[in-house]
């Protein structure tokens, strides 16, 4: 049979990783696929660059408009990240009655609800298993594997970056910028690494992970966003003598009154599983209502191991051209007409409990006064921490960790912390979740 041919967008970590798995695997994957898959055109800014993969045999060009209206491509592979560009490649490559395959989480999170209907139109695929935790197949797990399930609740490590740095700080005691920098160069950050560090690519992935999960539209403007760039090595050591490790996650639960969809540090019982997933490591813990709760684990980001989500899916598509599109496994999981706009709950109004630490005066009453601004704002205290000052420091750190409470409700009680004189500065706030499986 004649092979699928591709066109590849970028050939850059992914893209190089992509053309070295199918170079070294191709005989596996046309004996999967029913076809041979050949990478027949591809585009680069710059093709003088040296790359990780061998090019012979692959034409190259720098108009990467060449790629997506060529006749002889089938499939278009878009790896060259960011949105305006890729969403262009992408409407056009669905204008030219090509099936897309791409790693782009930001493309899919921001435009995947116009990307969908107008594949949909078509009749042609969109396939995006690399855009979420790189190798681990957490798209097909839950879209197909858990599909008898209510999904209750998911929780994961979606950056590897993020994990990365937070995990070198703990163990190696390494500088935040000196591993966001090993991480640059690996090629596991994004273009711009403030993405990962500031928790947009994480909320980009969750963002999917949400609407497959409970099959409503993409909308990752609701999300809540917070990053790891606060974290100290202070939090790191307190955390983990209170028992909990901090990880950077990405949460979407139901709740009686909608969806909970927020990224942020969260402590994590020690024992749990998911806080012993480190380095560039990823991990989604996903409950259904059925299964109970299952763990997804795998390589996060990194050539080979979001090269091997590409194919992939590269193989789904070859597998499905011959399919009617009425046949095809939805995008979001949900069949279109079936999706849900279930309402994201506003953060005030989550329920989760605490992590706090203080800069307090050293003197009687402080804890009593904070206890008591706690106490009347309705938080209950489950543990407390007052370290010994340091020789001639008039302030001890005050680590306190509370039950579950509304958001809302710790935000007034933080604000009035934060106005007492025998306070200084913010407080640091972290959520802590059980993850219990429950
Ligand atoms: P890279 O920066 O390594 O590669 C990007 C590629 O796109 C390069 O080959 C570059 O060309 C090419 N490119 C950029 N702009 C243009 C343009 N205007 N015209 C033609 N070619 C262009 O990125 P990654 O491979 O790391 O990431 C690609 C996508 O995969 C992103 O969406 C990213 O978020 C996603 N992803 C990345 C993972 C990772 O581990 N790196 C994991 C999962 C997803 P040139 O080489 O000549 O500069
Ligand atoms: N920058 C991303 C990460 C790449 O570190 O997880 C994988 O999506």
């Amino acid at each position: 049979m004649k092979p699928a041919n591709v066109g590849l967008l970028g050939l850059g970590t992914v893209g190089g990783g992509t053309v070295n798995v199918l170079a070294r695997n191709g005989e596996e994957i046309s004996r999967r696929a029913g076809r041979a898959v050949r990478i027949a055109h591809a585009a680069v800014r710059d093709v003088a660059k040296p790359r990780i993969c061998d090019t012979s045999g692959i034409a190259l060009t720098t108009d990467p408009v060449d790629v997506v209206r060529n006749d002889g491509v089938d499939i278009v592979v878009e790896l060259i990240g960011g949105t305006e560009l890729a969403y262009e490649l992408v409407s056009e490559a669905i204008a030219q009655g090509k099936h897309v395959v791409t790693a782009n989480k930001a493309l899919i999170a921001l435009h995947g609800n116009e990307v969908f209907a107008a594949a949909r139109a078509k009749g042609v695929m969109v396939a995006f298993e690399a855009a979420v935790a790189g190798g681990i197949p957490i798209i097909k797990a839950i879209r197909e594997g858990l599909a008898g399930n209510r999904i209750e609740w998911l929780a994961g490590i979606i950056n590897g970056t993020a994990n990365f740095i937070l995990s070198e700080m703990r163990d190696k005691s390494r500088t935040f910028d000196d591993v966001l920098a090993e991480a640059q160069a690996l090629g596991f950050a994004e273009a711009d690494p403030a993405f990962d560090v500031q928790g947009i690519d994480a909320a980009h992935k969750l963002a999917i992970l949400g609407s497959v999960a409970f099959g409503k539209p993409l909308d990752f403007d609701a999300l809540y966003v917070e990053g790891i760039t606060a974290i100290t090595p202070l939090d790191i050591t307190f955390a983990e003598q209170l028992g909990y490790r901090i990880k950077h996650l990405g949460l979407a639960r139901r709740t009686g009154e909608g969806v909970e969809m927020r990224v942020h540090p969260t402590l994590i019982p020690e024992r749990r599983l998911l806080a012993n997933v480190n380095g560039v490591m990823n991990a989604v813990l996903v409950k259904g209502d059925a299964v109970g709760a299952t763990l997804h684990y795998g390589a996060g980001a990194g050539a080979e191991a979001t090269a091997s989500a590409v194919i992939a899916d590269l193989v789904d598509v070859v597998r499905a051209l011959s399919t009617a599109p009425g046949n095809r496994v939805p995008h979001l999981a949900f069949q279109a007409e079936q999706m849900a706009d279930v309402p994201v709950v506003p953060m005030a109004q989550t329920l989760t409990a605490y992590y706090l630490r203080m800069q307090a005066d050293d003197r009687p009453g402080v804890l009593a006064e904070v206890a008591s601004i706690l106490a009347s704002n309705g938080i209950s205290i489950e543990a407390v921490v007052q370290k010994e000052a340091k020789a001639g420091a008039s302030q001890v750190p005050l680590i306190m960790l509370t039950h579950p409470v509304r958001e809302g409700q710790m935000d007034d009680a933080l604000a009035r912390i934060e106005a007492s004189k025998h306070i200084s500065g913010a407080v640091m706030r972290l959520r802590v979740e059980a993850l219990d499986g429950d």
